[in-house]
């Protein structure tokens, strides 16, 4: 039997690097000398970094995940934002584009910082890389080392927790410092220049074999990152080194979904949501994704508080790498979201502006991003989730807690897509809602919002119906596909698209079963069905491409389970089902008269 050590790991790592991200795919040469991680590897497309003649210069990006906004039972306002005074989840940058370091049994990093004030300055060391969403980040097996007061504090995190161990070494260290941290056995020992500080326990931090970098400065501090080094303990454990520098185009097989669905008369985009850091750090990720979707939206990568943290600041890096990994692979980015209620920065929500300011602040915004993927993204979520749930006799149903509704009123809709409409003609502009699948109140405020928009003339092409569905003891619960048809055709009197843009099924069930992951798979295919018969339908999309990292992922114990992919990456039922319908082939449904699920 073959046994995984972490030395196998890595060279089967590196080899499979090598196939699938191509580039410079040769790992360095291993030798027990010192190894360069800076001189010669990508630094200048990490987040917050700029490359200088003394060094790496890491500044503050300010990026941090605002919590959910929760709704007490109290209150049946569900739009009111109250997180406000709840703590935020510092998002520090990973430099997903840079080197990947490989190593085996024991081996030292050599760090050295020169440090601009007294803002703490961490270091990052992924043995396994953190899931980020919009309200949370969940970490890997991490290592930070941070150097604050004259101090250095390491924090382990074991990958199974939020929470990390953590220990503060020395006093008074100079503000330049040279930082070793050896791997000897199951301790860590850390070294400031030259002098032992101490050791901790490591929980098997590295045991994938692969380290990923990542820095962040403190708001107001700077440093500069000026050495970066491996060094094996022994000469059959070489340490060496992957980069990422050059994207190659997958080969995309005739029976995927894209590419059945290229073979229609009609041929709509097949697209999922896509994470930047899975893309660029997980190789079966990154092959699925361009081998089966014709089109990608970033899961979280343009949403605000990710690509606009601070004033003047835009972060684009991974969103990039999500465009550029789309176009490489011939296929079309949906951009999500410029103007959205939720995963807004604190300099957004909660500064005093007149209205002109944030009329201001918005144009820029949409401006800034729309302009800087002119002819790379092909279409955009302008305007997502503006309608309420409840309560929706007032303020014509559209959200009103927010500082674009604050603003403008409704007309922070119209604003919206005429500046981006202004920044990219060709773009196809898309208003995303949930809960307007079926007939009902919420479609009608809809309904009556898009009357309003299209008599004023706003440049609105197209409706993403979310699609998030669910089950419930082993029956599909969510909408029926026969009455999203009539509100699909009714948005397509009025001259507009529609897009399934956000489908999942959660089975919502301890257990998962070959029937229920029958049931959900005719979920996805009668829906799909329905829709390639609408004539205004552009796209399908999923929301999210494997059960492993989705949406419906919440904790350290518990994957999702809604999406076409499992947690293995292996095709489920629903996807065989989904490609059976694009191929034509599947029977004409998976319910006989009375509506019962036929099992095959
Ligand atoms: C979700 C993301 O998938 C999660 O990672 C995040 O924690 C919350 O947001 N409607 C939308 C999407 O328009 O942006 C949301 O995405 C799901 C609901």
């Amino acid at each position: 039997m073959l046994r995984l050590n972490s030395r196998t790991f890595c060279f089967i790592f590196t080899f499979l690097f090598s196939l699938l991200i191509g580039g410079h795919t040769e790992a360095d040469n291993a030798s027990t000398a010192s190894l360069d991680l800076l001189t010669g590897h990508d630094w200048q497309h990490f987040t917050g970094a700029s490359v200088t003649p003394n060094g790496i210069l890491i500044q503050p990006t300010g990026r941090a995940i605002v919590p959910q906004i929760s709704v007490p039972a109290e209150t049946n306002d569900p739009d009111r934002d109250l997180n406000a005074n709840h703590l935020l989840t510092t998002n520090p940058p990973i430099n997903i584009d840079g080197p990947i370091l490989c190593v085996q049994g024991d081996f030292t990093l050599n760090a050295t910082l020169e440090v601009n004030s007294t803002q703490g300055c961490s270091l990052y060391f992924y043995g396994t890389m953190p899931v980020i969403y919009d309200e949370w980040r969940q970490e890997g097996k991490t290592l930070r080392i941070l150097f604050k007061d004259g101090t250095l504090t390491a924090a382990i995190w074991n990958g199974t927790s939020s929470d990390s161990v953590s220990q503060t070494f020395g006093h008074d260290l100079p503000t330049r410092i040279t930082v070793s941290i050896t791997k000897l056995g199951d301790q860590l020992i850390f070294v400031a220049n030259g002098n032992q500080l101490g050791e901790m326990h490591d929980p098997g931090l590295f045991s994938n074999g692969q380290i990923v970098f990542g820095a962040n400065a403190e708001p107001g501090g700077t440093f500069i990152l000026k050495q970066l080094t491996a060094q094996s303990s022994d000469p059959a454990d070489a340490v060496s080194v992957i980069d990422r520098d050059a994207l190659v185009a997958y080969s995309v097989s005739a029976m995927s979904l894209r590419s059945q669905s290229a073979r229609r008369e009609y041929p709509i985009e097949i697209g999922a949501a896509v994470a930047a850091i899975p893309l660029m750090t997980d190789p079966q990720y990154r092959s699925l994704v361009a081998r089966e979707f014709s089109m990608i939206t970033p899961e979280n990568d343009m949403k605000f508080q990710f690509i606009h943290p601070l004033p003047n600041v835009y972060t684009f890096n991974e969103a990039d790498d999500i465009v550029n990994f789309a176009l490489e692979n011939h296929m079309k980015v949906h951009g999500h979201a410029l103007v959205w209620h939720e995963a807004l920065p604190r300099w957004v929500t909660d500064t005093s502006r007149s209205s002109a300011e944030t009329k201001q602040l918005l144009s820029d915004h949409i401006r800034t991003i729309v302009g800087h993927y002119q002819g790379k993204v092909a279409e955009w979520d302008v305007v997502n989730e503006p309608l309420k749930d409840i309560n929706l006799s007032t303020t014509y149903g559209l959200r009103s807690e927010n500082p674009w509704y604050q603003a403008m009123g409704e007309f922070y809709i119209d604003f919206a897509f005429r500046e981006a409409h202004a920044a990219d003609p060709n773009a196809q502009l898309y208003l995303n809602e949930y809960g307007i699948e079926e007939p009902g109140e919420k479609f009608d405020i809809l309904y009556a919002l898009l009357k309003r928009l299209l008599a004023r003339g706003v440049p609105i092409n197209g409706i993403g119906f979310q699609m998030h569905e669910d089950m419930q003891n082993g029956q599909y619960v969510g909408s029926e596909p026969k009455l999203v048809e009539s509100n699909m055709q009714r948005i397509a009197a009025l001259g507009l698209k529609v897009r399934i843009s956000e489908m999942d099924i959660n089975l919502n069930a301890d257990h998962v079963s070959k029937h229920l992951l029958y049931v959900q798979a005719c979920g996805f295919s009668d829906m799909l069905k329905m829709a390639l018969r609408q004539p205004n339908l552009a796209s399908f999309a999923v929301w999210g491409v494997t059960d492993r990292y989705c949406s419906l992922t919440f904790d350290y114990s518990t994957f999702g389970n809604g999406l076409l992919f499992d947690v293995n990456y292996h095709p489920k039922t629903a996807y065989t089902q989904v490609q059976q319908v694009l191929s034509q082939n599947s029977r004409l449904s998976c319910k006989d008269q009375d509506g019962t699920i036929i099992l095959p």
